[in-house]
């Protein structure tokens, strides 16, 4: 907290809110913004409509191996970790169970994690302790001008489904980041979905008191892929069912590059993980790299 407190002096920001105080206080009076959902209908988003469908998943999709994400941390010391103070703050968007946020915190970075998921938050906490991690939506986050970096991996952006709402979380990263700050976004193709999920695929999983199964289909025409998944659990002699369905949406790399222009970001690249990367079975999986510029 004294750390923060200094960094904030250091940034002319005295007198001003802690950036997490800040937040909750958004929170408590957080305005229900009218936007649009994928299908053009209107909607409310408040704080009951935080995204936390991955609350469903804890059974469902284990936790990756600790060799995926120290991949991650290599690519991002190529993207972004080579351009900002060796302690520089960071903020891991959408940082499920925090487990590359843990990775940053042994690298000396100071890191702020958020998700919509509770149950994620619950072992991001254990993963990365002494880390401040915020439960909260992406898309209506509010953060005043802190960080050197913002990182979003592992397609996490992709279940933002409408553009719209798209550019609303672009908006607020670009208002989160300092000034020559770096937003570094993950975000599969339109090439993965169709290498992977061009017909619909059947999986699933089966123990004595616990089952579940997941179809999956690719909608080409909405580039939305469609994850449905049932769960069976044995409790007290009874079968019980629950259904959940994750949405994401294909981007196109030009869809996603002309949203980050569109609200500000300069210096938009882009790097194919298996061809500008380096890292095999990866292709058509895409880190965007751009910067908040000095005015
Ligand atoms: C595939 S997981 C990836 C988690 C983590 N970044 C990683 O790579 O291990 C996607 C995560 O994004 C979060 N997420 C998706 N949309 C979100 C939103 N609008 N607001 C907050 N979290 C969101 C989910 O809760 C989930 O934890």
């Amino acid at each position: 907290m004294a750390e923060w407190l200094s960094f904030l002096t250091r940034q002319g920001l005295q007198g001003a809110c802690h950036p997490l105080r800040y937040l909750r206080v958004q929170s408590l009076f957080k305005p229900q913004h009218q936007i649009n959902n994928f299908n053009g209908v209107q909607q409310l988003m408040s704080s009951e409509t935080r995204y936390s469908d991955y609350d469903a998943m804890d059974r469902i999709f284990p936790p990756f191996s600790e060799e995926v994400y120290k991949v991650y941390l290599v690519n991002l010391e190529k993207l972004v970790l080579q351009y900002i103070p060796k302690r520089a703050h960071i903020f891991d968007l959408c940082c499920g169970r925090g487990e590359l946020t843990q990775l940053l915190q042994e690298k000396g970075y100071q890191v702020i994690g958020l998700d919509g998921s509770e149950v994620s938050l619950r072992y991001a906490r254990e993963n990365a302790p002494g880390v401040e991690f915020i439960l909260d939506d992406a898309r209506s986050l509010k953060f005043p001008s802190t960080f050197h970096a913002v990182v979003s991996i592992g397609s996490s952006l992709d279940h933002v489904i409408s553009i719209e709402e798209l550019e609303n979380v672009f908006k607020n990263v670009y208002e989160a980041l300092l000034e020559n700050g770096i937003f570094a976004l993950e975000s599969y193709s339109e090439e993965d979905a169709l290498s992977h999920y061009s017909v619909p695929i059947r999986n699933g999983h089966v123990e004595d008191d616990y089952v579940w199964i997941g179809r999956l289909t690719y909608d080409r025409e909405k580039k939305v892929l469609r994850e449905n998944y049932t769960e069976f659990q044995l409790l007290k002699g009874e079968w019980q069912r629950s259904d959940v369905t994750l949405l994401s949406r294909a981007y196109s790399p030009a869809e996603i590059q002309s949203v980050l222009k569109k609200v500000g970001f300069m210096e938009v690249r882009t790097y194919d993980e298996e061809r500008d990367l380096g890292v095999s079975g990866r292709a058509g999986k895409t880190f965007f790299v751009c910067r908040k510029l000095l005015k």
